[in-house]
């Protein structure tokens, strides 16, 4: 039975209808709002704005919780490949092993990338920041690939796609911009192990596969695996609610992604160590500036816009952090600094009343350091994470019977009738 709440303005009132999840959340329906009284409702950053119904990943951020299709994150990244997290995600289900072997051999299939797509990476100016480059080549795909999206069979060719070649187009990034040759997937190895391997085998230099790195990458893809309605993905649907080809709104979720108080945050979280590091490791000015409002400093990786606790990714990330470093021996002082920034925010009232906590960008980049990836393709290595994500965000919203062109309105505030006035005479 559907309840409503009522809205009562002058002598009129309206009953809305209550929609409530299966995790028990409560939303009021309004979308005949205007239609039915006029009003529209302001909510900026859409903070109190729920734009879909989806069944994909589930999060409490006063409770940390984080599940995937109902699977808690903790045993996906625990049990989980990155392949079964990503299948998960993007079909509802987990596979079983003959789905499993075979989307194995499909990525590996599609895993090269058309060789003419090199002379576009040798020709963007040489301190181009990967993320761009990502977001342009994932966007020049539609040319070089054609749009399948109308039948179950297509739709899957351009999402197995997407998936197998942007692992390939990051590492090419990485290759081309130190001006070395780019190396080719492998047949033989795991979907992390082969973006490792194509990102540090050389010539010169074979690289040699740990499987401690390859299981640290596998968690921090897990973990980055999906995240509800959050920037990047908001911007997936919506480019694609104007039916826009996947390519093109996958590409606007990596330029999202790309900001540093999104996913660009676990490389502003080094940068920020570092420069703390640099400053002979003074923590309390630091915390002096993120608490002054006239300085638009923030300390990143830390505080979100759900996530009112301990984000869940965070524990796992910095628990991983000391697995990887102390498995490779590695003795990293932001580590340190993280750790000693960490217990002083979380005991600063400052911090406590704003229930700002680490989220998963205050560890990751240390294990991203320690793995070997340069800062600057941080960012990469959370949008390739993402991906499956993205994808089975953009899949739900082509199936939604409700679905509908995205197209906000707005409270206009300039100015009222006013006539032109030729150049002569202003
Ligand atoms: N440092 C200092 N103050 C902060 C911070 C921070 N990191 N985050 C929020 N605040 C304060 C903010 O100044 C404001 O204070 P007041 O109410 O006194 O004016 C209050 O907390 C609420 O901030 P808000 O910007 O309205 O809250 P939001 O929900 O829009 O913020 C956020 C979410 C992630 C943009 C913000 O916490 C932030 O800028 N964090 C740093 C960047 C970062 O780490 N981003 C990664 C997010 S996790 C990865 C992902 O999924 O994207």
């Amino acid at each position: 039975m559907t309840e409503f709440v009522e809205m009562k303005y002058h002598e009129n009132t309206y009953r809305l209808p209550v929609v409530i999840g299966s995790e028990g959340e409560k939303a009021i329906d309004i979308s005949r709002l205007r239609q039915e009284t006029g009003f529209i409702t302001l909510d900026p950053g859409y903070a109190n704005t729920g734009s879909c119904t989806s069944a994909i990943t589930f999060m409490n951020g006063e409770k940390g919780i984080l599940r995937y299709r109902g699977i808690p994150v903790e045993q996906l990244a625990r049990k989980a490949t990155f392949k079964e997290t990503a299948f998960l995600l993007i079909n509802g289900r987990l596979p079983d092993r003959d789905e499993l072997i075979q989307f194995s051999i499909l990525l590996n299939d599609h895993s090269l990338v058309h060789e003419d797509m090199q002379f576009f990476y040798q020709n963007f100016p040489r301190n181009s920041h990967p993320m761009g480059i990502l977001s342009s080549m994932v966007n020049a795909l539609r040319s070089f690939y054609p749009v399948l999206e109308i039948t179950e069979e297509e739709i899957n060719i351009t999402v197995t796609r997407l998936l197998a070649k942007i692992r390939t187009m990051a590492a090419m990034s990485y290759k081309i911009s130190r001006g070395h040759k780019v190396v080719y997937p492998r047949p033989d190895l795991t979907y992390g192990a082969n973006f490792l391997n194509m990102m540090f085998d050389s010539p010169v230099k074979p690289y040699e596969i740990d499987e401690d790195i390859v299981r640290a990458l596998r968690v921090f893809w897990i973990l980055h695996a999906d995240h509800e309605q959050n920037c990047s993905t908001s911007a997936v649907r919506m480019v694609g609610s104007a039916r826009t080809n996947l390519y093109a709104a996958i590409s606007a979720g990596i330029a999202a992604l790309w900001g540093p108080l999104h996913g660009g945050a676990n490389q502003a979280v080094i940068e920020m160590l570092s420069e703390i590091q640099k400053g002979g490791g003074d923590i309390v000015r630091v915390l002096e500036r993120a608490r002054d409002r006239s300085d638009p400093f923030r300390l990143m990786g830390f505080g979100h816009r759900v996530y009112k606790t301990y984000d869940p990714r965070a524990k796992i990330m910095k628990k991983m952090c000391h697995t990887i470093l102390e498995k490779r021996n590695i003795d990293d002082p932001l580590l340190d600094i993280a750790m000693r920034l960490e217990e002083k925010a979380l005991s600063d009232p400052y911090f406590i009343d704003h229930h700002l906590y680490p989220n998963v960008d205050f560890y990751s980049g240390i294990v991203l350091r320690a793995i070997g990836i340069p800062t600057n393709m941080f960012t990469v290595m959370f949008a390739i994470g993402r991906l499956p994500g993205w994808i089975a965000q953009w899949k739900e919203s082509m199936d939604d019977p409700n679905w509908k062109l995205s197209r906000p309105r707005q409270v206009y505030i300039g100015p009222t009738l006013q006539d032109y006035v030729p150049v002569e005479a202003r």
